[in-house]
């Protein structure tokens, strides 16, 4: 009762407030995307996702180091695939020489400590754009099934310490754990995109591999973002399965259910602050509109409240910028 509780002498300074701030963040929570093409010396900035960038494989090994020394220990790969390369049934995603197998041996030769996760999807690889394989205008589930299995098993030989199922389909948890136990890789990690919705806000992320779904959208396998308690279904159903840590996305819009899943489960939770998040925020930016340092830490914060335990963020080297201009 006022004045014996008096909430503003916990704000006075900056020391009080910092001896009684409820979270932080380290470059330990972060893992960073990262996009590779094919060709050498190529570093294409994506026109909707400024100063973010699709780098060839020589110049991967430029950006790992300088992650790493900067304490960022964690990528996440995306590939973009040539047309000519692209089918119906992904064939590509499981050639062994094929740019993501590649890119997970340059990261490891090039820095082997660095924890390398990998996109598990069709999407880069369908002549379709979709995450599974395509008949008659449908995304036929079991059969996907089992081309994200060998997917997630060829990554696994090249050497990938997680893989990344981000395509929605039922089951595909258990399949990719049956087979990696099966083929002796038990300690390749399944990040398991859990409660993925299907949202607006991937578009600059489509732009930038190519992958815009070339008929109708994804609302028959992402979840319809009207729903909120259908998220800790997914999510207990992959823990069941055998995933190792969970995901949200998009990020901000989905505090909510990575609060729900935090309040439920024990195991990890990773938001992913989506591509459409980083535009919004570079744009507003450009205008002078915003302040892009505040309001970057600011959301990051959110994520660490709202009961994340790592965040996928195209802002992981400003936030280790930040960080450092902290302490
Ligand atoms: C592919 C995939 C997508 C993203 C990550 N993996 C796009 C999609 O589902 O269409 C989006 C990431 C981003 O927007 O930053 N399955």
């Amino acid at each position: 009762m006022f004045p014996l509780q008096r909430n503003r002498r916990l704000r006075q300074s900056q020391a009080v407030r910092a001896l009684v701030r409820e979270h932080s963040l380290s470059p330990d929570d972060f893992i960073v995307p990262l996009f590779i093409v094919e060709g050498t010396q190529v570093k294409e900035e994506i026109p909707s996702m400024p100063d973010y960038y699709r780098m060839s494989l020589d110049l991967l090994k430029v950006e790992v180091k300088s992650l790493w020394d900067m304490g960022l220990k964690s990528v996440l790969l995306f590939v973009k695939v040539p047309d000519l390369l692209k089918d119906n049934k992904g064939t590509e995603a499981l050639n062994p020489k094929g740019l993501m197998q590649l890119a997970v041996q340059t990261v490891k030769e090039t820095c082997p400590e660095m924890l390398v996760m990998t996109d598990v999807a069709l999407d880069p690889y369908s002549s379709y754009g979709h995450d599974g394989i395509v008949e008659n205008g449908q995304i036929i589930n079991d059969a996907t099934k089992e081309i994200l299995a060998q997917m997630a098993l060829s990554h696994a030989q090249a050497g990938a310490d997680f893989v990344a199922p981000s395509d929605m389909m039922d089951g595909r948890v258990e399949h990719i754990r049956e087979l990696l136990e099966a083929e002796g890789f038990h300690h390749t990690g399944i990040m398991s995109y859990s409660a993925k919705y299907a949202s607006s806000f991937y578009g600059p992320f489509r732009d930038a591999l190519d992958s815009a779904p070339g008929f109708g959208d994804k609302k028959t396998y992402q979840m319809d973002f009207h729903n909120r308690k259908e998220a800790l279904t997914e999510t207990q159903l992959d823990i069941e399965e055998g995933a190792d840590i969970v995901m949200v996305k998009p990020g901000i819009a989905y505090l909510d259910i990575i609060r729900d899943l935090a309040n439920e489960i024990e195991t990890p939770i990773a938001a992913y602050q989506v591509s459409g998040e980083y535009a919004m925020l570079k744009a507003a930016a450009a205008k002078g509109w915003v302040d892009y340092d505040a309001i970057v830490y600011e959301q990051l914060i959110a994520f660490k409240r709202a009961g994340a335990s790592l965040i996928a963020s195209y802002f992981a080297k400003d936030a280790v910028r930040l960080i450092n201009n902290l302490s």
